[in-house]
């Protein structure tokens, strides 16, 4: 069973995350998907594959009124972030969905209709959620070619999906980042193979070293808080990603 646990509160502003799932089967890649309430609205953040629906939706089901979710975000196209679309659309057909334009034409293909689907542009744009506005933040080519970020200036709380991921073994299976030093390991190689462009890396650190963020949020493994944020900032700046950072794959045939 997914845990549900609310990682920021502010009245009726809130941030919960749900983790974790120790009955999934191992051959599914574990992840996490991140709920914001603001007064009677609420957004989730890459909902998950469609194995994993039941536990998700029982999970936020424990922390709040499922009913009160009425936009998906889907960061980018793969089957671990949107391929439950549409069960949750079975569950509320009125639901839209937010996602890059790039994929407005493939996501589709997992559910929805022509109303589902709110296209955001390659710049971004403002998410208003209840009494807060969040902000979808380009993250092209980290790893997807048109993908996106969730920061919530309010909260200081940073959605960062696949960059920030780790793959944690069980022993390692904490809710956030305790050992920064010991938590590349499980990061590295992830980092290396699925981030495509050091120049979208690059940039990409440039942009965000400037908000104000307490937690960085990934889809995978654990969160950031605090100094680590930084420190993961200023780690992933200096990694070497994509060909440049696999040789051996860059070689291959
Ligand atoms: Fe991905
Ligand atoms: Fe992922």
């Amino acid at each position: 069973m997914k845990k549900a646990q609310a990682i920021y509160q502010n009245g009726s502003h809130r941030w919960v995350a749900i983790v974790r799932d120790p009955d999934k089967p191992s051959y599914l890649i574990d992840t996490n998907e991140y709920v914001v309430t603001s007064g009677a609205e609420s957004l989730l953040a890459d909902p998950g594959g469609m194995e994993i629906f039941p536990a998700v939706f029982s999970a936020v089901s424990r922390e709040l009124d499922p009913r009160s979710i009425r936009y998906i975000f889907a960061s980018h196209q793969d089957p671990d972030i949107i391929s439950s679309l549409a069960l949750w659309l079975e569950f509320n057909p009125q639901l839209r969905c937010y996602l890059s334009w790039l994929w407005a034409s493939f996501i589709p293909h997992f559910g929805g209709n022509d109303q589902t689907f709110v296209a955001i542009p390659d710049e971004g744009m403002k998410i208003p959620l209840g009494a807060i506005e969040l902000v979808a933040v380009p993250a092209h080519y980290l790893h997807s070619s048109g993908n996106f970020h969730i920061y919530d200036p309010h909260a200081r709380v940073y959605f960062s999906d696949d960059v920030g991921a780790a793959l944690l073994p069980p022993e390692d299976d904490m809710l956030f980042v305790n050992d920064f030093d010991r938590h590349i390991r499980f990061m590295e190689g992830f980092h290396r193979r699925w981030m495509g462009s050091n120049e979208a890396k690059n940039n990409w650190c440039e942009r965000v070293s400037r908000l104000k963020i307490d937690m960085l949020c990934p889809q995978h493994g654990a969160i950031f808080r605090g100094a680590d944020v930084g420190r993961f900032i200023d780690w992933f700046a200096g990694l070497k990603v994509g060909l440049d950072g696999n040789a051996a794959v860059g070689k291959r045939g």
